[in-house]
């Protein structure tokens, strides 16, 4: 299908992105893409909260300096609803690596270095979304 059904995406900008001054940039190609912000804050994330919003990544090597890093500063995290807004999300973001996988024009390439401190997140799957909306806004859940 080309069109695709409507779906909601849990996005953070991550503490380099509030830090970098890159709110208003990473939310303008967000509006641009014609995804809706549904729900939006800007937040210090737990370490409680870290752990369990990346609880797949328990236990890889990288796991602590990601804990450490996402809890370093406030961070937006955002609702967004459109069709296919997950998939949509991930390709202005860009892959995780901003200089191997990221495409050009997107988030990560255009504007990150570091496969670590990459400045977004977005919801990989309507499972995750459906996970990461309630823990973040529990309210829309
Ligand atoms: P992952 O969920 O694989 O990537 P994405 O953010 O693209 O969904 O990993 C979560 C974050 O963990 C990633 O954005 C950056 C960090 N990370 C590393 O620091 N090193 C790594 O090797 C990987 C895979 C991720
Ligand atoms: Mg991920």
């Amino acid at each position: 299908m080309l069109s695709g059904v409507t779906e909601r995406t849990l996005i953070l900008i991550k503490p380099d992105g509030v830090k970098r001054r890159y709110i208003g940039e990473i939310l303008g190609r967000i509006e641009r893409k014609g995804l809706d912000i549904v729900a939006l804050k800007l937040e210090t994330v737990t370490r409680e909260l870290a752990g369990t919003h990346y609880a797949e990544h328990e236990g890889k090597p990288f796991f602590p300096d990601l804990l450490e890093f996402i809890t370093s500063g406030p961070v937006v995290a955002a609702v967004l609803e459109g069709p296919r807004a997950i998939a949509a999300f991930r390709q202005i973001a860009g892959g995780t690596d901003p200089v191997e996988k990221a495409v050009p024009g997107s988030i990560r390439a255009d504007l990150a270095l570091d496969g670590g401190q990459n400045l977004v997140h977005g919801s990989d799957s309507v499972e995750s979304a459906d996970r990461e909306i309630a823990l973040w806004f529990p309210e829309l859940a």
